[in-house]
């Protein structure tokens, strides 16, 4: 196969790639779109921020454009993200409580509802997690309405839209180490109890190789029953192109990796200011990166 969406698809798996609403007027950044990319992330568009602007007040304008382009090229979409600690309206950073806990609850479910049936899965909850070695929540006013935030947000969002694939997602998690063994404690007592949870997003936002236990850790979360997508790839750094054949290899040795998404197009559509981490250089051109990817694909 010729593109990265192809070569995915022959082993029934996906290539994605993050888009910025604003973008989708640059005609050479939608060309390598819709050749290259059989899967899309709004970079921003469907984030708290973006959609509940004002409480109770939804805008689906930038989120809508992006779905439609996908669906309209054929492409599926992976909702990002209901609930984060950043990125939160202006509204709810000054809430907490039983108050907070509500507003959430409601986002969930009029932003699961209004694209009911449009989204192959949601990153339910991103970035719960803990850096370092506690294993344990973030502090955020998310997790002070009560530990049992994370749960009552997938069971809504499953209410809302029983079609699409509950996803937790977070950074830092590329390898076995106590964050990841943190939601991976979560991820099992969920599955234990029927709390309703499918897929966990690695975001893998990296410089160099990633852990040599790479695929491993990928490989324990989808011994649990939950499939596992590489949801943000990155990867700044001289090594670049063979760290990216590495982080695709492992996807393809694990059966339950549905995908992979990189987040961007070229060099210059990146958040990594400066690091061009992507597959793409900033006039279009694939990278080395690019080919080692399609490669191992
Ligand atoms: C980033 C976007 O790329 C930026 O445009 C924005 O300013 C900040 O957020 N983890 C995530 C993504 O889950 O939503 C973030 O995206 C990058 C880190």
């Amino acid at each position: 196969a010729s593109t990265l969406g192809a070569a995915a698809a022959q082993t029934g798996r996906y290539f994605g790639t993050a888009v910025a609403a604003g973008k989708l007027g640059d005609s050479t950044y939608v060309n390598i779109l819709n050749r290259e990319f059989s899967m899309v992330t709004a970079e921003n568009e469907m984030k708290w921020d973006a959609t509940e602007p004002n409480r109770g007040q939804f805008n689906y304008s930038g989120g809508d454009r992006i779905l439609n382009q996908a669906v309209s090229n054929g492409k599926r979409v992976r909702g990002h993200a209901l609930l984060w600690y950043q990125q939160e309206p202006g509204w709810a950073q000054g809430l907490s409580g039983s108050d907070l806990r509500q507003a959430m609850m409601n986002h969930v479910t009029q932003v699961a509802t209004h694209y009911k049936g449009k989204v192959y899965s949601w990153d339910v909850v991103n970035e719960a997690f803990a850096d370092g070695g506690s294993g344990g929540r973030r502090d955020s006013n998310l997790q002070r309405t009560g530990n049992d935030w994370i749960e009552a947000a997938f069971r809504a969002a499953r209410d809302a839209d029983p079609g699409a694939k509950l996803c937790y997602n977070d950074y830092n998690t590329d390898g076995v180490n106590a964050k990841s063994t943190g939601i991976y404690n979560m991820v099992k007592d969920f599955k234990s109890r029927g709390v309703p949870i499918d897929c966990v997003g690695f975001q893998s936002h990296l410089s160099g190789n990633p852990p040599g236990d790479y695929q491993a850790n990928l490989q324990r979360f989808a011994d649990l029953g939950v499939e596992v997508q590489i949801t943000e790839l990155d990867i700044a750094g001289s090594n670049q192109a063979q760290a990216y054949g590495t982080v695709t290899r492992a996807c393809l040795a694990v059966a339950r990796c549905a995908g992979i998404t990189t987040w961007g197009i070229r060099d210059t559509d990146s958040w990594r200011t400066g690091e061009n981490p992507l597959l793409f250089d900033g006039n279009g051109n694939k990278k080395a990166a690019y080919n080692t990817v399609l490669d191992a694909l």
